[in-house]
Parts: structure tokens; C-alpha cells; sequence
């Protein structure tokens, strides 16, 4: 499906509820099937990316049904089964990297493969940790396919050089299955979804610091109610901020300090950004928060902020050009290895429409302010994120854009074209 974009002029105006969190989503599959008895997931994410998650375990045994669009019901033995076939993650990074660290305890072999994009993605940073549990897994070139023979694992005190959800989530799925304790220090922390959901399921998992240990248990089914994700929030917060006249209302927004780094960098930037109420829903902060447009400079970005808006980066590149002044984003090398080379992707796509932007080796250089001219063909790289934020540019053009393969954006937010209507008046 290609997708033209329309100028908007009038502002974006009104309230909104932002679908559900994949990050949340994909665990709350995972960890339900692997706890007896039955779960409860509310406000399911309706992205293909979960939906994969979904799929895997179907194909493993695990009983699922919707009771409707948005609740899922798990009914679980605790146990999984052999799959019959290979388990395919689709364009799945999460569930690659969580499945693996599931499989690699279990006493059947199994087989994951992923899609073109996700076949290039490296798995290295998930082998290595693993293997060092004692798991035997194979992979030409440390890529997808994964072959991995289930065996007795044992813990491990791992330091991570990078700071990622994906590997510290692996490892210690890993280790819920391991004798002794393992633990995973990090270099800076990355998104604790999964800490906070073993916990609330009844894992024996400590967090200090940095530093994140868990020991084998047995898991508790769970009512999940899931909140609204901040990375596809940002799609709008960013677009009320450059699209003149807007003021908009983002209602059950996930507000996890570990993924809250764009609300920071708009505050620095000198944005108009509120957040209106605060709750704990399933062990998960959430509420509501008010964004306007205004007038933005320039700020640097790097270091332990890094992890807490690693999704969010390449629209972040889109609200930079429309700042006064530099914005620097460092330290962000990994970006690299995303959905696709999100540093290349989005230089490359913002220069086509006039941007000023450099090309770092782990990151990017934005000079701004700048007008954006558009009338420019929009490559999208097999990435959601990219489409997404190529849109919200899109918006500020002088000419339209056209991106192509828009329908990429069903991989997190199948809704985001619809829920950019009900703020268009
Ligand atoms: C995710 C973690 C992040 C993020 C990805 C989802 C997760 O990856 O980019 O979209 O759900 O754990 P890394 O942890 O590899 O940085």
C-alpha cells in the first residue's frame, strides 16, 4: 500500500487514547503461557509484531482465545510442547531474542526464523550469553535461523556491554529455567517491562542498581492490563509540537521512567509537554499528558539517556529540524541494528526533503531550523518506525510526500492513520 500524505494547517486538536504497549504486549503472551492456569490480558496490542509473539506459543500449545478485539484470554499447563514447525517471529526482534533465551531450557529442540529484515539483525549479543548458560543453539553467522537444542542451563553473572531490553529480557528468561542465579548487570538501564512483570507474576527476581538477578520459578497467571505505548505516542507528541495551533490530550500512556526519554528531551528542548495524572496500573506507571505546539531549540542527547528513547530517535531527527539550532544525538551506535539501519535510513530520507542533517557513526548532527520542501519519494526499509516518522515530516512540508510501503506501520500501530483523523478537525 502506498500512502500519500496530506499537509495539515489547521493543527491537530482533541483527545486520544493511544494503543496498547508492544514492548508490554509481547511479554504479557510470553510470560502467561509459561504460568499454570489462566491469564487475562487487557488492551492486547493489535501490531504484528505481537501478534507473531502470539503465534509462537499458539504453536507450542498454549491455548488462546479473544473474548473480544482487545482481551485475551491464555489458558496454560505451564508446560510448553514441542513445536511441529519452525516458529516464525515475522519482523520480530523481541520475540527472536525473548523466545530464544524460553527455548533454550526446555527438553525439545526448536527452530526460529524471522523475515528478511529480521534475518540480518544480529543475534550475537543473545548466542554468546547463552551459550556461556551451557545452551546449545546454531546459527550460520550468528544470524537467523536459530537452531537451538534444549538442555539443562546453568546461571551465569553476565556484564553486558550494551544496553538492551532484548538481551538482559533473554538472559534472564533464560534463567527462570537455570540452576543457581543469574544475574545481568547493564551499562545503563534499559526498559524493565520484563522485571516488573516476572515480579508481579511471582518470579524470585531482585533489581539493585544496574543490576538485575533472578533465580528458577514457577510463574502465577495474572489479570494484565496493558497501557498505552509511549513509542507510538510519539508520533503525536511530535506532531503537535510542529504542526501550528495544536493541542492535544494522549490519555493512558505508558509513563515507565525506563521509556519516558522523549518527555525529557521535549522539556529541554522547551516544549509544551504536561503530564496531567499519574497511576500504577499491573505494576506499570501510566496517565495522561498534554502537548502543544511551540517554539523548539536545539539540545544534545546522549549517554544513559539513550535507552529510555531508543525507538524514539528517528522522529526525534524529524522535531530537531524544526528546532532552533544544533541537536547532537551520540551514543546511539545500535540504532545501527534495528528494523534497518535507522541512522542511514532517516539521514538519508530527511535529506531528501531538505533537511540539514550529518550522518555520525553512532548518531546524527540536525541544523535547524529549517523548512522542510517535500515533494519527495519516501523510502521506508522494511521499518515501521521509519514510515511513522516520515509521516509526522510529512505534516510540515511544503509539498506533499509520498512514502512508500506505508503499510509497514502495522508491525506496532495498524490504528495510526485512523487515530491521526480524530485529531484533524
Ligand atoms: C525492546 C527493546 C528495544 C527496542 C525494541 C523493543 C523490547 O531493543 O528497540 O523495539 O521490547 O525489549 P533493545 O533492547 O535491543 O535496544
Amino acid at each position: 500500500m502506498n500512502k500519500s500524505v496530506v499537509k495539515i494547517t489547521s493543527g491537530l486538536r482533541g483527545q486520544l487514547e493511544i494503543p496498547a504497549d508492544k514492548s508490554i504486549s509481547h511479554r504479557a503472551v510470553m510470560f502467561s503461557s509459561l504460568a499454570k492456569g489462566k491469564s487475562i490480558i487487557k488492551n492486547f496490542s493489535q501490531g504484528q509484531d505481537p501478534l507473531s509473539s502470539l503465534k509462537v506459543f499458539q504453536a507450542m500449545g498454549v491455548d488462546t482465545r479473544f473474548i473480544d478485539n482487545r482481551t485475551l484470554e491464555i489458558v496454560s499447563s505451564g508446560e510448553l510442547m514441542p513445536p511441529a514447525m519452525t516458529l516464525n517471529c515475522g519482523n520480530s526482534g523481541t520475540t527472536m531474542r525473548l523466545v530464544s533465551g524460553i527455548l533454550a531450557g526446555q527438553n525439545f529442540n526448536s527452530v526460529l526464523i524471522g523475515d528478511e529484515s529480521l534475518s540480518k539483525r544480529p543475534m550475537k549479543r543473545i548466542i554468546e550469553p547463552l551459550e556461556l548458560m551451557g545452551a546449545k543453539i546454531k546459527a550460520i553467522d550468528n544470524h537467523a535461523p536459530l537452531s537451538i537444542f534444549g538442555t539443562r542451563l546453568h546461571g551465569i553473572n553476565y556484564v553486558s556491554k550494551l544496553a538492551s531490553a532484548q538481551v538482559k529480557s533473554c538472559i534472564l528468561l533464560a534463567g527462570l529455567y537455570a540452576e543457581g542465579k543469574t544475574s545481568v548487570i547493564e551499562p545503563y538501564i534499559s526498559r524493565d517491562h520484563t522485571e516488573r512483570m516476572l515480579k508481579y507474576m511471582g518470579a524470585d527476581i531482585d533489581v539493585t542498581g544496574k543490576t538485575v538477578t533472578i533465580r528458577q520459578s514457577e510463574l502465577k497467571p495474572q489479570i494484565i492490563e496493558i497501557c498505552g505505548d509511549i513509542s507510538s505516542a510519539a508520533y503525536f507528541i511530535a506532531a503537535a509540537l510542529v504542526v501550528p495551533k495544536s493541542k492535544i490530550i494522549l490519555k493512558n500512556l505508558g509513563l515507565n521512567p525506563t521509556r519516558t526519554g522523549i518527555i525529557d528531551v521535549v522539556q529541554s528542548m522547551g516544549g509544551n509537554i504536561k503530564i496531567l495524572a499519574q497511576r500504577q496500573v499491573a505494576g506499570e506507571e501510566q496517565g495522561d499528558i498534554e502537548v502543544e505546539y511551540s517554539e523548539l531549540k536545539g539540545c544534545n542527547i546522549c549517554g544513559e539517556l539513550i535507552p529510555r528513547l531508543i525507538d524514539e530517535l528517528p522522529v526525534i531527527a524529524v522535531l530537531a529540524t524544526q528546532a532552533e539550532g544544533d541537536t547532537i544525538v551520540k551514543d546511539a551506535k545500535d540504532l545501527r541494528n534495528k528494523e534497518s539501519d535507522r541512522i542511514s535510513t532517516i539521514v538519508n530520507e530527511l535529506k531528501k526533503i531538505g533537511a540539514d542533517i550529518e550522518e555520525l557513526e553512532d548518531g546524527f548532527v540536525i541544523h535547524g531550523k529549517t523548512k522542510l520542501t517535500g515533494g519527495a519519494e519516501i523510502e521506508t526499509y522494511h521499518d515501521h518506525r521509519l514510515a511513522m516518522s516520515m509521516y509526522v515530516a510529512g505534516l510540515v512540508c511544503e509539498k506533499q510526500i509520498l512514502i512508500k510501503d506505508f503499510d509497514w506501520v502495522n508491525i506496532s500501530f495498524p490504528e495510526f492513520c485512523k487515530c491521526f483523523e480524530k485529531l484533524i478537525y
